[in-house]
């Protein structure tokens, strides 16, 4: 098989799975996210890239506000997955049954999680479907700790049903992506 996604795939599966959330205009939202990475090599400026499709309410949070609360998730919070990534905050209050508090950058911090990092957008990359933000991670702290959840233990572990149910929504995401994917707009992001 000659398919880029079987290497890509890889990426996908050891992702730790991540609550994102956000402020805007003093409302509060949040979302699940996979696609992070660190990208500072220098250990004391420590940055991250966060991709985030454009089609999810947070990121009109996140392109406005430029700051955000990253979460790692224990290995086994998936109604956490379930309450921000299966519905949008248009529709849902996320935090009706959430502890949390706020955070100086006025972004909610969901107390029980393994552990969370404040963030400042830097820059950022249109990328057609999703913007690609650059971030310094100002504050963090681990919470819970132990073991973090990835992609593969969401698919390998939660219930059946949820999955079936995410798969639905994976798949109206993909069809909002698909006519957007390409017109990438080149202009430089100024934050
Ligand atoms: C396991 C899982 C992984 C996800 N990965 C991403 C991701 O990497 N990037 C992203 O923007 N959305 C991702 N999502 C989708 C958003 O979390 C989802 O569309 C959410 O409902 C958006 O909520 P909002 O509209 O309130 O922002 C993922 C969802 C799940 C359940």
């Amino acid at each position: 098989m000659k398919d880029a996604s079987i290497v890509t795939g890889i990426f996908w599966h050891n992702a730790p799975v991540v609550v994102i959330t956000s402020t805007l205009d003093e409302r509060i939202n949040g979302q699940v996210a996979v696609t992070l990475v660190t990208s500072s090599i220098v250990h004391s400026i420590p940055r991250l890239l966060v991709g985030i499709w454009k089609g999810n309410y947070t990121h009109e949070f996140i392109y406005n506000s430029k700051k955000f609360v990253v979460h790692l998730l224990k290995k086994d919070q998936f109604p956490l997955v379930r309450n921000f990534g299966f519905y949008t905050g248009r529709e849902r209050e996320k935090f009706k049954d959430i502890d949390y508090f706020i955070a100086n950058t006025g972004c909610p911090v969901i107390k029980d999680v393994h552990s969370y990092t404040e963030c400042k957008v830097l820059n950022a990359m249109d990328g057609g479907d999703m913007t690609a933000f650059l971030v310094k991670a100002e504050f963090g702290e681990i919470l819970r700790g132990g073991d973090w959840m990835t992609l593969e233990d969401f698919y390998t572990h939660a219930p059946q049903e949820w999955i079936a149910q995410y798969s639905y929504k994976l798949e109206k995401s993909i069809q909002f992506s698909l006519p957007i994917i390409h017109n990438i707009n080149y202009e430089a992001f100024n934050p």
